[in-house]
C-alpha cells in the first residue's frame, strides 16, 4: 500500500509529506476499527520476539528511533505498525519552532535523509499533554534535549527539567546531546562536560526513583561522529556512573559516497543507508569497552534483517529505524522481525538474547 502511494508522497516536499502522511492517517483513525484494521495488517503479522533490556521487557526489539514523533501525536498508528517500542521526542523544556524551512532533504538513490530540524517541539507541557490525551498504546522511551537558547553552560538544567518532567510518563528517558542541529549540543559529550552531566542526571533519577517508588532507566544518545579515544571516553564514564543504556547513532555530520549528489552540501545531519556501517563500526568499540555491562541500542542506516542482525552482532541489544521507514514503509518492521525471528529458529537457541549472543561469538571468531 505505501509503496504505491510512495511515488506522490516523494513527488512533495520531504516536510510537507511527512505532514500529509500523518494527516490522513490521522483522518483515517477518526474511522471506527480502523486501528484495528492496521493492527491486524501490521502488528498482528509482527512475530513476538521479546527481549529484555534496562530491567523492561520489549515486545520485539525493533523500536521506532527519535524524531519521527516529535511531539507525541502519533503514537497509536506507530505502534499499530508493529514497533516493539517508540522513542518519541527530542523534547525541549520549552517549546522551540526550530530552523527555518527547508530543512529536510532526500537522497533516494542512497536511501538518505539529511535533515537541520534543530528540536522542533512544542515543549515538555504540551507533549506531556499529548502523551495523557492519548494514552500510551505500548513502551515509550521519551527523548529530551535542551532549547536551542539555553546557553552550554546551563545546558544541565534543562536535561534536568526534561528528566523530572517526563519520568513518570517514560519506560525510559534517552539523553540527546548527540544532534548536530542545535549549536554546540556535542560539545557535552566531551569528557568533562559529560562527567558532570552524568553524575548530576543519575543523582536526579535517584531522588525521583526514590520519591515516586519507581526506578526510570536513562539512556545516553551519542554521535557517530567520534573517534576511539572519545569512544573510549564516553564508555568509561557510562559504566563509572552507570547509566543504564547507550543509544548509538545520531546522525552524522560526515558525507561518505555522497560527492555526486549536490543536496550533500546541505548543512545538517546524514541518516539512512550511508550512515550505516559508521553507526555500526561506533556499536563495535562500544561494546568492546561496555562487555555488556551497560546495554546497546543499535541505529543508523537499518534497512532490512541482515543490518539489524549485524547491529546486534556487533553488541546492540536492541536496533531503532527511521529513514527505512520514510524509504520502505510500515511493513518493514514486521519483515525485519520476522528475519530476526527465523535467525533464532535457525540458531537452534531458546530465545533472541541466546541467538543474539551466539552470533557475537561466532562473528568474533570470523574476524
Ligand atoms: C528528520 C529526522 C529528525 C530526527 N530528529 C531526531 C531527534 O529529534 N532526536 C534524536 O535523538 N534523533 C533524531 N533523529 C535521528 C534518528 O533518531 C536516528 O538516530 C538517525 O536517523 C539514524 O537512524 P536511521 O538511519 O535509521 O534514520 C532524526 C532523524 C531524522 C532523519
Amino acid at each position: 500500500m505505501y509503496r504505491l502511494i510512495r511515488p506522490l508522497l516523494f513527488w512533495l516536499p520531504a516536510e510537507t509529506s511527512h505532514r500529509l502522511t500523518f494527516a490522513l492517517l490521522g483522518l483515517i483513525y477518526h474511522v471506527p476499527g480502523a486501528s484495528r484494521l492496521i493492527r491486524h495488517f501490521y502488528a498482528r503479522c509482527t512475530p513476538a520476539l521479546p527481549v529484555t533490556v534496562m530491567g523492561l521487557r520489549f515486545p520485539n526489539p525493533v523500536g521506532l528511533a527519535a524524531g519521527l514523533d516529535k511531539n507525541a501525536q502519533h503514537m497509536q498508528p506507530l505502534s499499530d505498525f508493529g514497533f516493539g517500542w517508540l522513542e518519541l521526542g527530542t523534547v525541549t523544556p520549552r517549546p522551540q519552532p526550530g530552523n527555518p524551512a527547508p530543512r529536510l532533504f532526500r537522497i533516494p538513490a542512497r536511501h538518505a535523509l539529511i535533515n537541520r530540524m534543530g528540536f522542533n517541539n512544542v515543549g515538555s507541557e504540551a507533549f506531556l499533554n499529548n502523551l495523557v490525551r492519548h494514552g500510551k498504546p505500548c513502551l515509550i522511551g521519551i527523548n529530551i534535549g535542551k532549547n536551542k537558547d539555553t546557553p552550554l553552560e546551563q545546558a544541565a538544567e534543562d536535561y534536568l527539567k526534561g528528566l523530572r518532567a517526563a519520568y513518570l510518563s517514560a519506560d525510559y528517558v534517552a539523553v540527546n546531546i548527540s544532534s548536530p542541529n542545535t549549536a554546540g549540543l556535542r560539545d557535552l559529550q566531551n569528557e568533562e562536560n559529560l562527567d558532570e552531566l552524568l553524575r548530576t542526571l543519575k543523582a536526579e533519577q535517584a531522588l525521583l526513583a526514590k520519591t515516586h517508588g519507581r526506578y526510570v532507566p536513562i539512556a545516553l544518545k551519542i554521535a557517530p561522529d567520534v573517534d576511539a579515544a572519545q569512544i573510549a571516553a564516553i564508555a568509561e564514564l557510562v559504566l563509572k556512573h552507570k547509566f543504564d543504556a547507550v543509544i548509538a547513532a545520531n546522525t552524522t555530520i560526515t558525507r561518505p559516497g555522497l560527492e555526486k549528489f549536490s543536496v550533500a552540501g546541505e548543512t545538517g545531519g546524514l541518516s539512512g543507508r550511508p550512515l550505516k556501517d559508521a553507526s555500526t563500526a561506533v556499536i563495535r568499540q562500544l561494546y568492546a569497552r561496555l562487555q555488556g555491562k551497560v546495554p546497546i541500542i543499535g541505529v543508523g542506516g537499518i534497512e532490512n534483517a541482515d543490518d539489524a542482525w549485524e547491529k546486534l552482532t556487533a553488541g546492540a541489544d536492541l536496533v531503532q529505524i527511521y529513514t527505512a521507514f520514510i524509504y520502505d514503509g510500515p511493513v518493514i518492521v514486521q519483515e525485519i522481525v520476522r528475519g530476526l525471528e527465523e535467525r533464532v529458529q535457525m540458531s537452534g537457541c531458546r530465545d533472541f538474547a541466546e541467538a543474539v549472543a551466539k552470533g557475537r561469538g561466532r562473528t568474533k571468531k570470523q574476524t
